[in-house]
């Protein structure tokens, strides 16, 4: 494939719908987008005195990171943030000061709760986050997501409902790599 985009989930729930909606979305990117679920559930919780020594989990991701060359965040919201797994995530591959693994990588940003708000207060919060460490967000479409049966078929694929709405927003987060990722526009893959 062309292009890497790792894909973190900010839920370790085993049915988790959030996980699902990651899974789906392969489905509607294109032959050259490989798209890759990075695992942040074994991550130690971020402590600033392991940055000399950072554990074996937290130097994989921040590989699997840097490796790529765009990523996008599925998330639910706890408690009008993101939960503390996706933050600690962040924290860490953010670190040491100067060796960031986001700064530049075209981001997207998906999320579906069972609230009627759909993870809009979370993705707020994400947004900023995601602005401080330099990584360009996708804007529009904006996907807020109510969890309803069907949203999800089956076989693992996005239901009838959402497909086209989803489909738009795959197109644009495609377009908008390729827009900031020079390295691979380049001929440098
Ligand atoms: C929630 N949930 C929730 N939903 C929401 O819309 N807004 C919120 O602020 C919260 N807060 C919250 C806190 C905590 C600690 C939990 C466990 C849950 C409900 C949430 O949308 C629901 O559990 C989703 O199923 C979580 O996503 P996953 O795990 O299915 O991906």
């Amino acid at each position: 494939a062309s292009y890497r985009i790792a894909v973190v989930v900010g839920s370790l729930r085993r049915d988790s719908f959030n996980r699902q909606l990651a899974r789906a979305l392969q489905s509607l990117a294109p032959q050259a987008f490989e798209l890759q679920t990075v695992e942040i559930g074994d991550l130690p919780l971020y402590n600033q005195d392991d940055d000399a020594a950072p554990a074996a989990p937290v130097v994989r991701l921040k590989r699997e990171i840097a490796g790529s060359d765009g990523v996008i965040f599925v998330t639910p919201e706890y408690n009008r943030s993101i939960p503390g797994v996706l933050k600690n995530a962040i924290d860490h591959a953010s670190r040491p000061y100067g060796q960031s693994a986001w700064a530049g990588k075209p981001a997207g940003i998906l999320g579906v709760s069972i609230g009627a708000i759909g993870t809009a207060c979370a993705q707020q919060h994400l947004r900023c986050m995601l602005s401080y460490l330099e990584m360009p967000v996708l804007g529009q479409p904006e996907v807020y997501l109510q969890y309803k049966e069907g949203l999800l078929t089956t076989d693992g694929r996005i239901g009838e409902a959402s497909r086209d709405f989803l489909q738009t927003w795959m197109d644009r987060y495609v377009d908008w790599v390729k827009q900031h990722a020079p390295r691979r526009e380049e001929g440098f893959a």
